[in-house]
């Protein structure tokens, strides 16, 4: 075997050795969340296919470059001048031809990868997403039954279809395990298309900075089986009726999206917890003491900006509207509709009183 064929076969070995080492190193650090949809499986073939090419390339340099370096090195008694190179066209060829190749092959395959998971599948259910500052809300148009909620429940192995709007900034919507995202854009429905395939529960994150608590910007969602699914939905049918006040409360907060602003456990939100919230004594912008009451409760919720709370924001609550119209023609509709007396404001009221810690 002549020297430079040695070296050329030494040099291949090392190649090899450090693209196996790089890969599992890599994989091994970025190791993927759980696949839990039907997009994420052409998705991850893409992601592991880049991680061997990336170990390929990356081996290829470094042993390249450390080969030379060592074993090339100048010997402690050569004073000699190193041989002149020329460039060599073909290999230059070669390093062109070649990555460009690569490149547009991927390049082909990610745009048939990216028609495939987005384009309309059979059996699609419809679910609206509205994102703000800093909480998700969801409804289904196509289930009646089901009103306005912070979480979503989606049935396993059917595809959805989310139409997604914003109130405010730019969000996006983002569950690692379904591998897709997408961004809502203010004046825009923007589309996404998930599949899940795993009986779980997950996590929706914001994934585009949109202000003070994007980090908070997360809402729960269940991947349940097609039984559980309807079994819900026959649980939302629930007659007002038969509730209580505080239970009708607390469908309120869900149905008009309180919970998104308030939480229940104590944990902190854009808006006050409602946690032991019912005879507290707060201190005001303004240095006044009040306690809340039944009236403080009633004025806030009709009027949010007269009087904050130290510590809070006004006119985030004000910019989802006025909620003393909405209830009041919501009422008005239960009442023509149901013959149904009820104050929504009471109701959430008798729902506070009974979050005491
Ligand atoms: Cu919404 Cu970040």
């Amino acid at each position: 075997m002549s020297k430079n064929v040695k070296h050329l076969v030494a040099v291949a070995v090392l190649v090899v050795i450090g693209a196996i080492v790089t890969y599992f190193l890599l994989t091994t650090i970025y190791t993927l969340p759980l696949a839990a949809s039907a997009e994420a499986g052409p998705i991850d073939t893409m992601f592991n296919v880049q991680f061997i090419l990336i170990s390929f390339l990356f081996a290829l340099i470094i042993v390249f470059m450390g080969y030379a370096i060592v074993v090339f090195r100048r010997k402690p008694d050569d004073e000699g001048e190193g041989d002149y190179f020329h460039s060599n066209t073909t290999l230059e060829i070669i390093w062109t031809i070649v990555p460009l190749i690569v490149v547009i092959a991927l390049g082909i395959w990610a745009a048939t990868v990216l028609a495939e998971v987005t384009e309309a599948k059979p059996n699609e259910m419809r679910v609206n997403v509205i994102g703000r500052q800093w909480s998700w809300l969801f409804s289904y148009p196509e289930i009646e039954e089901i009103g306005l909620s912070d979480h979503l429940i989606l049935p396993v192995n059917r595809t959805i279809v989310l139409q997604m709007t914003t109130a405010d900034v730019l969000h996006s919507f983002w569950v690692p395990e379904f591998r897709v995202k997408q961004d809502l854009v203010p004046g825009k429905v923007t589309t996404l298309r998930i599949t899940p395939n795993l009986i779980g529960d997950y996590k929706i994150r914001c994934a585009e900075i949109c202000g003070f608590d994007h980090s908070k910007m997360l809402a729960d969602i269940a991947v349940v089986s097609e039984e559980d699914f309807n079994a819900w939905i026959e649980e939302q049918t629930v007659k007002l009726a038969d509730l209580s006040p505080a239970e009708r409360g607390e469908k309120w907060a869900t149905d008009y999206g309180c919970k998104g602003c308030h939480s229940s456990d104590g944990s902190q939100l854009a808006g006050p917890t409602w946690l032991g919230l019912f005879g507290r004594e707060e201190l005001l912008e303004d240095g006044q003491t009040i306690i809340v009451d039944e009236e403080y409760i009633r004025k806030s919720i009709l009027d949010p900006d007269m009087q904050i709370v130290t510590g809070f924001q006004p006119g985030l609550m004000s910019a989802l509207g006025d909620f003393g119209e909405r209830f009041n023609d919501d009422e008005a509709e239960m009442r023509t509709n149901e013959g149904l007396e009820v104050d929504i404001i009471e109701d959430i009221i008798a729902y506070l009183k009974t979050l005491q810690e």
